[in-house]
């Protein structure tokens, strides 16, 4: 059917070269900035029929109700009745009842629902794009921007410098140029469109000096995109006349800033892209309420508005506001407007570049609005009502008659003459007779337009109420758009069937500003803050970003300390001897005690080793911070307490078990059984501890508090504890490694390599206390101002500045530093300290655990930043993200520096081209955080390729390590000496 419409309307059309010169779409010169027509007097506005009409009352022409008014149709008077039923019959088809109206608003209302909602199948009618514009303008931007504008005027491409003053109510006059895009440039290639947008951006800036020093450039592209950022976005596809090759799927930003660069422009800088319905929302000058909806009809026809995040499912974010760009173009494209579409309108799809696409857009956008009365008018004449039968070349050419010149015609202002002058224009013999039916025509289709377009507007304010939850909606929409310029009757009667429509909604009309430059620049404004913020931001983590041979230097800075510390030179690596010279062998058995100070937990436990395994049964005590940083004797008589508590719980009381203690601290040993303190780490700082042997303050205290007499075996550091329990299941395990409240290694050394220590044969694991590594100053060019006041506010200052750049217990201080720095340059929080962030240690390292887990939306960053106090809005969250993502991937790249040094020391201590070995680890970071295990096993096949690391994760703690060094002491002890 439609294509015997089509055949029979374009019946005699003659090819494009007929086309009258200077008159087909993309010919004409340029369609300048609109010459604003005066305003017509007013006229009478078609009445909505509550009533399904009959086929004779015709919809959308002037019929009212009142006598006084008179309708075009019946100012137009046939002689002949069949000529007037023929022009009845064919603008019949273009009238819609309040019923469809309320079809339409109802059938777009439930596509943008299930959009929202994201819908997939079947895929709703309308996109429903959220953009990255999370707020109305606030007035207070300011700045000079740059901003192109493509695709919103048809074949035509606007340049402006827009200065916002910051100030309400203060504007200055952009300086603009309109540049015509030829047809061939429409339909060429996507490099030949941008290089063309280069070229006209190059031409304004000669035409208007504004200085060249980095320009900030929006681009309003006016096609339906997916925005992943303020400046990255992609084509879905081509609307009204563009068609351009390789530019559907590629990010147009790209393609802008590549021709750019190829025209030498690189003092240009496109920091923001946005629909024309958002710029034209934007630009609205902030008024009494804020304009939330933004509407345009010029070419093609959209509308945007503020949606609540929380009900948009492509978002990652449940808080505040999103604008969301509707792309109503395409609705009904699944058929929905069926009725609704007439002959004429299937034959100028079908002859269109989209067929089948953009249904809505072509009954209401001004390129269509024309083209429909081109083919109405081809048909009377055809059907001799018009031009006395006859038509012209012009007449059958696409594109003939353009938005402006129904406007015109259908403006009874506008004398007959000028209508004549028109019609003559396009090559035909009108009578003065044929004026108001060509008027009628014009005004049927632009009536249906306004109507179609108010019934779309309408369901977006049924949806903005909706989401309100509000019964009466105030609210204000901004227009863009020529249409609205050329057709004052568009705008009253989409304004009075929008009333009709929504009675509940209180909606008032707002002209945009610039043709909606304005707004673009606004958003523009916005985005360079963001960019400012973002340099900022990164300026601020750069230090923190180690590069390959800055990791290879502390790597080989390690190796150096290492040997010197081994050699018993001076050196911030203690390398101490830790008299455990064997992994255990399996044959161990027996009953121990362990005990485990000095990590998160302190612990003791029962340790059970049989043939068929290992159990444990273990108690978790505290040890407050009073008691670790009060007096040595305070903190040893908790020891026991706990000790004897243990005991009585587990009926060991009065036994002497042998005694394996982990001891996370460095020792200086002298045997498995003794072991000096030398200076407390981590939260510990008891006392007169240092300088004594932790076993005998032991002994003191089990004396003082009358208990069973302990048969301490052995003193372990939980490194060493670690492997001994890894290496209960792996004997490829000569490496213990804690990455914890603090950090440390510990690795087997050939004894030959060990000063101080008798014998040159075999092995002895060492402690290496890395944590206490560049303590000598060795690590200076890597350490940050943030590090340096961590370190000076820590119980320690200058002491174990490799652990406080790696371990659980600085982390979250270093990051807290970071953001109070961020805050203070206003980057974060709005620049509003909060008296929370300024309290030391609020912002605990499981948080960047928690904030960089990838499972974690954003909006649960929001909530665990918000549940510290902190006022976040999404940007501060992303940034507070990419702070701990540089923090915690510095240390656990500094952590597999330092392992790349043990594995290849341990390699070439045995000769050998390649190394298998396993790492035991434990330690909460290590263990929790998302990413910190692969960085640093990552980092380590960087920087020791030659060997081949495995990283087993410590199961039970280093207290089943103690306990096996135990037993092997005692199975020892039995034939010789350890
Ligand atoms: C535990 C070990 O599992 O890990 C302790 O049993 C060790 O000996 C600790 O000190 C290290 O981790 P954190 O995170 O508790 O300091
Ligand atoms: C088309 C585009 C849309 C634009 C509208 C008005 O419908 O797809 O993005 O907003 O025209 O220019
Ligand atoms: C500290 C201690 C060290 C321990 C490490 C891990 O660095 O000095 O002995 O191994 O923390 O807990």
């Amino acid at each position: 059917m439609a294509v015997q419409w089509r055949e029979h309307l374009l019946q005699g059309t003659s090819t494009g070269q007929d086309r009258k010169p200077g008159r087909g779409r993309g010919q004409q010169g340029p369609p300048m900035r609109p010459h604003l027509l005066k305003a017509p007097p007013s006229l009478p506005i078609p009445t909505l029929e509550t009533e399904l009409p009959s086929r004779e009352n015709l919809w959308g022409t002037y019929t009212t109700q009142s006598p006084s008014s008179r309708t075009l149709l019946t100012m137009w008077e046939p002689g002949a009745g069949c000529e007037r039923r023929e022009v009845q019959e064919c603008l019949q088809q273009f009238q819609v009842t309040r019923a469809q109206l309320q079809q339409i608003q109802a059938g777009l209302l439930d596509s943008m629902e299930q959009a929202l909602r994201g819908q997939a199948n079947p895929a709703p009618a309308v996109r429903m794009l959220p953009t990255y514009v999370g707020s109305t303008p606030h007035g207070t931007e300011q700045g000079d921007f740059l901003v192109l504008e493509l695709g919103a005027t048809g074949a035509s491409l606007r340049v402006l410098w827009v200065t916002l003053t910051g100030v309400d109510g203060h504007r200055v006059e952009p300086r603009s140029q309109e540049f015509v895009i030829p047809q061939e440039v429409m339909l060429g290639t996507g490099q030949q469109l941008f290089d063309f947008a280069a070229c006209c951006l190059s031409e304004f800036l000669d035409a208007h000096p504004v200085g060249n020093q980095g320009l900030q450039l929006g681009f309003s592209f006016s096609f339906p995109c997916h925005q992943t950022g303020l400046a990255r976005s992609t084509l879905i596809s081509w609307t009204k006349g563009f068609r351009c090759s390789g530019v559907e799927g590629q990010d147009v930003v790209q393609l802008l800033r590549d021709a750019i660069q190829r025209r030498g422009a690189s003092n240009i800088d496109v920091i923001a892209v946005v629909n024309d319905t958002v710029g034209t929302m934007m630009g609205c000058e902030p008024g009494v309420r804020p304009c939330e909806v933004g509407l345009v009809v010029d070419t093609g026809t959209n509308a945007c508005y503020m949606e609540e995040a929380r009900h948009v499912a492509a978002l990652d974010e449940d808080r505040g506001r999103v604008c969301v760009s509707v792309e109503w173009g395409s609705f009904g494209d699944d058929g929905a407007l069926g009725p609704l579409l007439t002959a004429f309108d299937h034959a100028l799809d079908l002859e269109s570049l989209n067929p089948h696409a953009q249904r809505f857009e072509k009954m209401v956008g001004g390129l269509y609005l024309g083209e429909l009365v081109r083919l109405v008018l081809s048909h009377l004449a055809q059907r001799g009502v018009l031009f006395g039968g006859s038509s012209s070349p012009a007449l059958q050419s696409q594109g003939s008659i353009l938005p402006e010149d129904v406007a015109a015609m259908e403006d009874p202002s506008v004398g007959a003459a000028h209508v004549l002058t028109i019609l003559q224009g396009l090559g035909l013999s009108p009578e003065v007779s044929d004026v108001e039916l060509v008027r009628s025509v014009c005004a049927a289709v632009s009536t249906r337009a306004a109507r179609l377009c108010a019934a779309a507007l309408a369901a977006v304010l049924a949806r903005l109420q909706r989401s309100r939850e509000q019964q009466m909606l105030q609210v204000t929409v901004a227009t863009g758009g020529r249409v609205f310029e050329w057709h004052r009757r568009f705008h009253s009667i989409l304004q009075e069937t929008v009333a009709l429509l929504v009675p509940e909604c209180d909606v008032s009309f707002i002209p945009s500003v610039d043709g909606g430059g304005r707004g673009v620049a606004v958003v523009t404004a916005v985005a360079a803050r963001l960019a400012a913020h973002r340099r900022l931001l990164e300026e601020t983590l750069m230090p923190f970003r180690l590069n390959c041979e800055q990791l290879a230097g502390v790597q080989a800075q390690m190796r150096e300390a290492m040997a010197k510390g081994l050699r018993g030179e001076a050196s911030s690596l203690r390398m101490l001897p830790t008299y455990v010279r064997a992994t255990p062998d399996g044959s161990e058995r027996g009953d121990f005690l362990a005990l485990d100070l000095g990590g998160t937990n302190f612990r003791v436990l029962l340790v059970r080793v049989t043939e068929g395994g290992v159990q444990i049964t273990n108690q978790v005590y505290s040890v407050p911070e009073h008691v670790a940083q009060g007096s040595g004797q305070q903190l040893f008589d908790h020891i026991v307490d706990c000790i004897v508590d243990f005991q009585r719980a587990q009926g060991l009381s009065g036994q002497s078990l042998p005694l394996g203690f982990t001891f996370s601290f460095p020792c200086k040993q002298l045997g498995l059984d003794q072991g000096i303190l030398l200076n407390w780490t981590k939260g510990f700082n008891a006392l007169d501890c240092e300088g004594r042997d932790v076993v005998c303050l032991l002994r003191e205290a089990i004396r003082r508090r009358q208990a069973v007499e302990l048969n301490v075996v052995a003193i372990v550091n939980d490194t060493v504890g670690t492997m001994m329990s890894c290496g209960y299941e792996d004997p490829r395990c000569e490496m213990g490694l804690i990455v914890g409240t603090g950090t440390n290694a510990c690795y087997m050394e050939e004894l030959r390599n060990v000063a101080g220590v008798a014998g040159d044969s075999g092995q002895m694991c060492i402690n290496m206390e890395w944590g206490a590594f560049g303590d000598d100053g060795s690590l200076g060019s890597l350490s940050t101002c943030f590090d340096d006041s961590v370190d000076q506010a820590s119980i320690n200052p200058g002491k174990q500045r490799f652990e406080k750049m790696i371990s659980g217990m600085y982390l979250g201080e270093i990051v807290r530093h970071i953001l109070l720095h961020l805050t203070s340059l206003g980057v974060l929080f709005r620049g509003q300290q909060t008296q929370r962030l300024q309290t030391r240690d609020i912002f605990k390292t499981k948080f960047l655990s928690d904030i960089e887990s990838d499972s974690l939306a954003l909006r649960q960053v929001r909530a665990i930043l918000e549940d510290l106090g902190l006022p976040v809005t999404s940007d501060d969250a992303l940034m507070v993200l990419e702070v701990c993502q540089a923090v915690s991937r510095r240390a656990a790249q500094l952590c597999g520096a330092g392992v790349a040094a043990v594995v290849e020391k341990i390699r070439e201590n045995r000769g050998l081209e390649e190394l298998t070995v396993s790492v035991g680890v434990d330690g909460t970071l290590y263990k929790l955080h998302p990413h910190f295990s692969s960085l640093v096993a990552a980092t380590v096949r960087q920087l020791a390729p030659r060997c081949t690391v495995t990283f087993l994760e410590s199961e039970d703690g280093s207290g089943k390590g103690a306990a096996l060094v135990t037993a092997v002491a005692c199975r020892l002890a039995q034939t010789t000496r350890v």
